[in-house]
């Protein structure tokens, strides 16, 4: 499963890559507004900022909705850097908009994912990855992983190549549930990367083999 981290803060990302397993990385317009980036040619210059960092795919979010729109500003956005991958939101405009990408050769990440039936339609448009949105279903008491396993069922019977993306992750624990379940790849915020890590048993442990060593060398 490949790890990316769902930020477009360059901090976070570099520090992904400097743990050694950073994959990947996608943005979305709310995550580039945290960051304070904004105006056409700061987005794009920031994408290319974000790509100068890692050689893994970068997710790159259209803003237009309407078709050719979407087909211009993910051409834009493609001629970045080899590794961007253009983000579509899950609307009748967007897979035509995913269908044509995918004639063209442009990579496409199909976001805003919440059913079986929305996974279908963007692999048969020939999506590259799919966004089912993890934290968001459980937000309203729905079952994110649930819906991670389904799609890797379909996915998986039907033959189809699409990669499953879990998205907007909100914990360790979803991260292991995307890994049990099926998804390609997570895309998380850093610290549920991090949160990875913890466990009790490990503090204890370290601590009693360092105070072991400290006795048996003093
Ligand atoms: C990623 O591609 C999505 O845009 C992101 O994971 C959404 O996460 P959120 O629900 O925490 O905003």
């Amino acid at each position: 499963m490949k790890f990316f981290v769902d930020t477009a803060s360059l901090d976070q990302i570099k520090e992904a890559k400097d743990l050694g397993i950073l994959d990947g990385v996608t943005t979305n317009p709310s995550l580039m507004a945290k960051e304070g980036i904004s105006g056409k040619q700061n987005i794009l210059n920031h994408y290319k900022a974000i790509c100068d960092i890692t050689t893994g795919d970068v997710s790159a979010e259209v803003i237009s909705t309407d078709y050719a729109g979407i087909v211009e500003e993910g051409k834009r956005l493609a001629e970045i850097a080899p590794n961007i991958v253009v983000k579509v939101p899950m609307i009748k405009e967007g897979i035509k908009a995913i269908s044509h990408f995918t004639n063209v050769g442009i990579r496409t990440n199909c976001t805003l994912v919440f059913s079986a039936g929305q996974a279908i339609l963007a692999a048969k448009a020939g999506a590259t990855y799919l966004s089912p949105f993890m934290g968001r279903v459980d937000d309203i008491t729905w079952d994110g992983v649930g819906l991670i396993a389904e799609i890797a069922e379909v996915y998986a019977i039907q033959g189809f190549d699409t990669e499953i993306l879990a998205a907007s992750i909100r914990s360790a624990k979803h991260i292991v549930d995307a890994a049990k379940n099926g998804a390609d790849v997570v895309t998380c915020p850093l610290n549920a990367i991090l949160g990875l890590l913890k466990h009790p048993l490990t503090d204890i442990g370290l601590a009693k083999f360092l105070a072991d060593h400290k006795k048996a060398n003093s």
